[in-house]
């Protein structure tokens, strides 16, 4: 694992749009693995300042978001489905028959969970997965305890996730119970991996996963194992100056 040590939440975004554009120049055809939650928003916004000024084309990207809660239909506003829709795709050239989110219906979530594996499989997997990390270590929704070799998978949230999660919703009420997400064999299948961590509240994880050993009781600590991964990781997170 490499980890690239920045100041702020600005320049961690900064430099993750750097890398993302630079593998989209070089493989226009990328299939890029995405993540939503606070931590990719300011990635997200650069790339859409880079398209506006650069011109930086989206054509032939495809996307595959990370998870998705249960129950919420895709035009609520705290749907995945939403969030990249605000965040990112409205604001790019990428075709949305090419963004693929798993989806959050009720109705057979153990044959979507399947379908979407088999998805990722047929299309060629992830060449770029981003990632956020959990204060518990998690990594997609996959809650600690998760087997490494899991594939996409219905979860149900922890409380420390639910109410990590409740800043986003009018209370912890309406916070979903559970998910459907790629698991953790699933997320190590991609090419490379670029896991972004800002503020002090993830310092413990950060340390944890530089530190700790590799268990299923810290999913990211898998990462550990991958040759590919680069960390961008602010002052808050590391505790240290750059
Ligand atoms: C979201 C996801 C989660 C988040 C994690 C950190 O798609 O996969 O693992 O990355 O919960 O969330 P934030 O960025 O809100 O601190």
């Amino acid at each position: 694992m490499r980890i690239l040590n920045v100041a702020n939440y600005d320049e961690m975004s900064q430099k993750a749009a750097e890398l993302v554009i630079e593998r989209i120049r070089r493989n226009p055809h990328i299939s890029l693995g995405l993540a939503t939650g606070g931590t990719p928003v300011g990635l997200y916004a650069q790339l859409v300042r880079d398209h506006q000024l650069n011109h930086t084309t989206y054509q032939h990207v495809t996307t595959f978001n990370l998870d998705e809660y249960l129950g919420l239909s895709s035009d609520d506003p705290n749907s995945y489905r939403y969030f990249m829709d605000k965040h990112l795709f409205d604001h790019i050239d990428i075709q949305k028959t090419n963004t693929y989110i798993p989806s959050g219906d009720f109705k057979n979530p153990e044959q979507q969970s399947k379908d979407y594996e088999d998805l990722l499989r047929s299309k060629g997997g992830v060449d770029l997965q981003i990632l956020g990390i959990g204060s518990n270590g998690h990594i997609g929704f996959n809650e600690p305890g998760t087997p490494f070799q899991s594939e996409t998978h219905i979860v149900e949230l922890t409380p420390s996730t639910r109410e990590a999660n409740a800043r986003f919703f009018n209370s912890l009420h309406e916070v979903p119970t559970h998910a459907i997400t790629m698991g953790i064999g699933s997320i190590m299948r991609s090419k490379e991996i670029l896991l972004l961590i800002s503020g002090d509240q993830k310092r413990d994880a950060l340390m944890q996963l530089l530190r700790g050993e590799i268990t299923e009781n810290f999913p990211a600590s898998m990462l550990k194992t991958h040759p590919n991964v680069t960390i961008i990781a602010d002052e808050a997170a590391t505790g240290s100056h750059p």
